[in-house]
């Protein structure tokens, strides 16, 4: 116990709890964008998931265990970015792996933090119904909270879907620049196979990024229709 506090002191460790954490929110985004991608089945398919999913015994249990994994890497985050600004003098140097993690960093840091207002938007938007809330209080014909109708007459807002499409982008930004930094974390960072890493960085994050932004996209092309 003691040695695992300890390794949690240290930069080394931080980083590991940090890259793990990212992990398993990418498990997330991967499970959210699955069940997002219901909306091409159709009204009944959706809302039928949502109300399965808003009903599951275990739902707070699983909303602990996200809230508590993006409260760990957000913090953790922030708390190793202000350590790497201040130490920043020392730790210049001109090698290229320095110089890259540099940019790397700051790049997480930057759409890190976009990422989170738009969490925080979503939240309001989606959850609790405080953006649009004449959206959020939809019934369909089987007596269930109308999601696919929220999240379809959402989007026939163009600023919204705008939005939407925007966040994904600055989300896929995020997603391979911390991929990268993960594979550097778990010591897989290596000129050799730094083409594979980008390859296989790319279709998890493309998928994610695809998936969701295809949404605001085939409701604005009018392919999903309320
Ligand atoms: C076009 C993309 C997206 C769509 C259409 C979408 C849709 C939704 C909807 C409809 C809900 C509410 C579900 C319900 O109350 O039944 C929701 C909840 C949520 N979304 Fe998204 N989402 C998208 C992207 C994202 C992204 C990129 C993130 C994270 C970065 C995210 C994080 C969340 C979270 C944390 C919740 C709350 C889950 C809960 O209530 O337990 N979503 N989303």
């Amino acid at each position: 116990m003691n040695r695992l506090a300890g390794l949690l002191n240290t930069s080394i460790g931080q980083k590991l709890v940090l890259a793990g954490s990212g992990l398993a929110l990418i498990g997330f985004l991967l499970v959210h964008m699955l069940g997002n991608l219901t909306i091409f089945q159709g009204r009944e398919v959706m809302n039928g998931y949502a109300h399965w999913l808003q009903g599951h015994p275990l739902l707070w249990l699983a909303r602990g265990g996200l809230i508590g994994v993006f409260l760990i890497h957000t913090t953790l985050a922030l708390r190793l970015a202000w350590a790497n600004h201040r130490s920043r003098p020392i730790q210049y140097s001109h090698s290229r792996q320095n110089q890259e993690t540099t940019i790397l960093s700051r790049y997480i840091a930057l759409t890190g933090l976009l990422v989170l207002a738009f969490v925080v938007y979503h939240l309001l938007h989606f959850t609790l119904g405080s953006v649009q809330p004449e959206h959020s209080r939809l019934v369909d014909a089987n007596g269930l909270h109308d999601v696919y109708g929220m999240v379809v007459r959402s989007f026939e807002v163009p600023a919204v879907a705008v939005s939407y499409i925007v966040a994904m982008v600055v989300l896929g930004f995020h997603l391979f620049h911390g991929v990268r930094s993960l594979f550097q974390t778990f010591g897989l960072f290596h000129e050799t196979y730094d083409g594979t890493i980008r390859t296989a960085g790319w279709v998890v994050v493309g998928l994610i990024v695809a998936g969701n932004a295809s949404i605001p996209i085939s409701v604005w092309l009018g392919l999903i229709t309320v």
